[in-house]
């Protein structure tokens, strides 16, 4: 749907093409970064067309983002064969299987690092595709459901393509707040001190010069698969409020709680609507992304005010938000990633972190991203910028899966992500594990005692005794041991012994 008057430079209508012919900009081995962080405010046309041109003739690019993209787009560049190199972050099948070939590089980072490296390190920017409400009268761009990396885009790159999305309201202004740094070793402080405190314009400063093609798109995001609680996650959720009043009780916390950070997913949502039960009031959230629990509790007036870098919701809250911005302009902010996940913050604000672990071991180290030590499954996301720096660091997995035969608690972690330094408490269907100032050998006997699955805790607290008897050390490991449960899964189709 072409609706000029979302151009507001004049001048600029001059640039307006399709999608294919805006394609035509790309060339191969070029960098490319686009906007798009957990699958909102992605591009809807520009890419899938680059995919469409790479199907016939040798084109790669390395692409960059702000997180995951949405509407299959990473798996029809990844079949299309439009992928040299990837980064920071995916969510898809297709991309997965081909980077677990070895087919498609990808370079796996802290959200917050990336936007560091396009302003110092990585390649210059020669082409960024970048989803936009509206371009205002200077050329500045107005961002949709996300803001990602697409301020550092605009900033650095050679040229640019604005897709406008017009199923985007242009009522969204006022809604992100976007704040540049300044480089090194001129760099000023970031004046946040809490969650609703705004420091940056309303749009994204861009060169109209830069401006190499306008295209216009009409199509939402991706909605979020939102998978309902089930008996895992209700206990799981039923665990952690549960420390949550224990901590308001010995003083700790207050029922504002400190602001919240919650991994995409169903138990973030799951934690999330057990807030909306008990004294919990006044809460805020200053997170990466907002999902459909984030506006229930602002409904229940619950959540005072919630800042994160996008928006990814079910097709009915997409409506609902857009049907009621004036109201939740006061209650939301959406910022650039390298802020939204700034360590900085995170420790100034006293962020609670709860994210999800693939696996963690006797010790408390954690495994967010990789299946047995070597394939890759989405990537560390946000998880270690939040976990490292927050007042209280939160990690929860089913204690077992596939009909219990794999256990998520294991004597050794076969990646790590998160060190036994960056962990505060350890959560599974069967229990919580405060883990905050314990020795490894005190640690070690909480996590199996209070989060094991029972098919696994006399084997899990047997490795712990035998370690401690024969090998002894600060931190007990038989080696030639510790990854024997990852060996008879791959051999037998269990991790339990037969
Ligand atoms: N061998 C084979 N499969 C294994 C395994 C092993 N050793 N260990 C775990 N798995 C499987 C599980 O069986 C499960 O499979 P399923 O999906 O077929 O059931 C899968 O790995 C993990 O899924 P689940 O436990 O349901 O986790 P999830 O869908 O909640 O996602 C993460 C967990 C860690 C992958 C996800 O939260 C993530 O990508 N985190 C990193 C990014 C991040 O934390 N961002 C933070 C802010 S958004």
């Amino acid at each position: 749907m072409k609706d000029l008057s979302r151009i507001r430079r004049a001048g600029l209508e001059q640039k307006v093409m399709t999608a294919d012919e805006a394609a035509l900009l790309f060339s191969h081995q070029m960098v490319v970064g686009a906007s798009g962080f957990t699958k909102a405010g992605d591009s809807k046309e520009v890419l899938k067309a680059l995919a469409r041109r790479a199907k016939n003739e040798t084109l790669q690019v390395t692409l960059i983002t702000g997180a995951s993209l949405g509407h299959d787009t990473d798996a029809r560049l990844a079949e299309a064969n439009a992928l040299y190199k990837r980064m920071p972050f995916q969510v898809d099948r297709v991309l997965r299987e081909k980077i677990n070939k070895g087919n498609i590089l990808f370079t796996d980072q802290h959200l917050s690092e990336t936007a560091e490296l396009i302003h110092g390190y990585l390649p210059y920017i020669d082409l960024a595709v970048i989803e936009a409400a509206y371009i205002e009268e200077d050329g500045s761009i107005v961002p949709t459901t996300s803001v990602g990396n697409s301020v550092s885009f605009a900033a650095t790159a050679k040229k640019v393509i604005i897709e406008i999305n017009t199923a985007v309201p242009c009522e969204i202004y006022g809604l992100h707040d976007i704040f540049l740094q300044e480089n090194y070793p001129h760099r000023n402080f970031i004046p946040i001190i809490s969650a609703e405190v705004r420091v940056g314009r309303k749009s994204i400063a861009l060169d109209p010069e830069k401006i190499a093609a306008i295209v216009f798109t009409h199509q939402t995001d991706s909605p979020a698969d939102i998978a309902p609680p089930d008996a895992k996650t209700t206990a799981i959720a039923a665990h952690l409020i549960n420390f949550f009043e224990n901590e308001v009780k010995t003083g700790r916390l207050t029922d504002r709680l400190l602001p919240l950070q919650a991994g995409i997913g169903k138990v973030a949502n799951a934690v999330l609507a057990g807030l909306e039960k008990g004294n919990f009031y006044d809460l805020s959230m200053y997170s990466e992304v907002l999902q459909d629990s984030t506006f229930d509790l602002i409904d229940s007036g619950k959540l005072r005010f919630a800042s994160a870098s996008s928006i990814t919701v079910s097709e009915s809250c997409y409506k609902r938000i857009f049907d009621n911005l004036d109201t939740y302009r006061e209650k939301i902010v959406l910022r650039p990633q390298n802020i939204s996940n700034a360590p900085g913050l995170i420790r100034r604000l006293g962020i609670i972190a709860i994210n999800t672990a693939i696996e963690f071991d006797i010790y408390g180290n954690v495994n967010s991203t990789h299946i047995a030590g070597t394939h890759i499954m989405n990537g560390i996301g946000g998880s270690g910028d939040f976990a490292r720096n927050a007042y209280l660091s939160i990690f929860v997995t089913q204690a077992a899966s596939k009909e219990d035969k794999i256990s998520h608690l294991l004597p050794m972690v076969s990646h790590v992500d998160h060190n036994e330094h960056d962990v505060d408490v350890l959560v599974t269907d069967f229990g919580l594990a405060d883990l905050r100032g314990l020795a490894p050998r005190e640690r070690a006997l909480l996590i199996i005692n209070n989060c094991a699955h029972p098919d696994y805790k006399q084997e899990l607290l047997s490795y712990f005794e035998r370690a401690c008897e024969l090998r002894q050390g600060q931190t007990p490991h038989i080696l030639e041991e510790a990854f024997s449960w990852h060996t008879r899964l791959r051999e037998t189709g269990t991790m339990k012994r037969i």
